[in-house]
């Protein structure tokens, strides 16, 4: 069938609102029918096995992979190592038994991934995918495909995508928790049921489409912009800064907020916008202190944060985004919603083409 905009203005826009749909999707298609439990399609994985995992991956698929080494390294307990595919293939990385090697793209035909694939498959890793396509060539030549389900992506810069990779992502981390004797069963449980609760989170995320509009347009204007998050949400604020890059073609960097003070804050002046993910979580007090240095040498901060978070902290902030309450774990498949929308109605606010921006192809199958 002829994929179609649905009544929105671009693919991206269908794309992004499509996220509660297709995430649920996804949960459903790896959810026993109780929901209590993760089935996996055969030969499923046995994360006892393994003493560490090597996650590769391009673009936005990488930053899902920045992602979940934080949930494979803190819940599931496994060493994990991450590298873009095309530096990965040229270091031959020395390869360690028992080294579970997992490959994530959309297209699941990325050159450089899929040379990775198959250095790691030469170095006898078990080799486990987490593609979009799944009759692709990392699929077929992966020991265990896993589709995201997440449905045609014809948007370049991917959304949807990015957000159903997290959740399959999040779905393999609790699994290896659970297997690995990391979780009991209970706080399994709460954890699968945490995920179940995002499709409903991520549709009130979206209702700030027009708030997340109104903002943009005053980044439109902008040659700079800086993203900043700590833990979870730094791998989200390089995404961020990559979406915006994309399709505005804004200047936009990300960065870890404990970071900055090692020079990126040599950048920041009042035309330079900086977009903060904040969620109220363990690392808050943290994040909001970088936050302060940046307003203190006249930065105009954007802040991406909850009710508590923002009660605590929007004091000489320029923009407040208030978000639902997440589960710590996984706010950045939350977060993505406003990371996407403010690239999306930024290049909108530009007038740039925001589906098939200049210079790039939405599967990139030369090196
Ligand atoms: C291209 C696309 C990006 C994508 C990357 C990896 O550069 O423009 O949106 O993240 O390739 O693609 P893959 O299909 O492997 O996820």
């Amino acid at each position: 069938a002829r994929i179609e905009k649905a009544g929105h203005k671009h693919f991206m826009a269908k794309e992004i609102a499509e996220q509660p749909t297709v995430i649920a999707e996804a949960l459903s298609y790896y959810l026993s029918a109780d929901g209590n439990g993760i089935v996996l399609p055969d030969p499923g994985l046995d994360f006892t096995a393994y003493d560490r995992i090597v996650m590769v991956a391009c673009g936005t698929a990488f930053y899902a992979c920045y992602t979940a080494k934080y949930w494979f390294e803190q819940v599931a307990r496994i060493p994990v190592e991450i590298d873009v595919a095309s530096e990965f293939r040229y270091r031959e990385p020395p390869v360690a038994p028992n080294t579970l090697a997992i490959f994530v793209s959309q297209s699941g035909e990325t050159a450089d991934t899929l040379a990775a694939l198959r250095y790691m498959a030469g170095k006898a890793a078990t080799i486990l995918s987490v593609v979009n396509v799944a009759e692709s060539s990392i699929a077929r030549e992966s020991d265990l495909a896993l589709p995201i389900r997440a449905g045609v992506e014809v948007g370049v810069a991917s959304t949807k995508a990015f957000s159903c990779q997290l959740t399959v992502l999040a779905l393999l981390a609790l699994e290896a928790a659970l297997q690995r004797g990391e979780m009991t069963a209970d706080s399994h449980a709460v954890r699968l049921a945490e995920l179940r609760s995002l499709p409903g989170l991520l549709t009130r995320a979206l209702d700030l489409d027009e708030w997340l509009n109104a903002v943009s347009n005053d980044l439109a204007e902008s040659r700079d912009v800086l993203f900043l998050g700590r833990g979870m949400m730094y791998p989200l604020a390089l995404e961020g800064a990559l979406k915006l890059k994309e399709i505005s073609y804004i200047h936009a960097e990300g960065y870890a907020s404990g970071e900055l003070k090692h020079g990126p804050i040599a950048l920041i002046d009042s035309h330079t916008p900086v977009i903060v993910f904040a969620p109220h979580d363990t690392l808050f007090d943290k994040t909001v202190s970088n936050m302060q240095e940046v307003m203190a040498r006249g930065g105009r901060v954007l802040l991406v944060s909850d009710r508590k978070g923002l009660a605590l902290a929007s004091d000489g902030v320029w923009q407040t985004v208030t978000m639902p309450e997440v589960p710590d774990l996984f706010a950045p498949i939350l977060y993505a919603i406003p990371a996407q929308l403010i690239a999306y109605h930024t290049a909108v606010a530009k007038g740039t083409d925001v589906d098939q921006p200049r210079n790039l192809a939405k599967s990139v199958t030369v090196e």
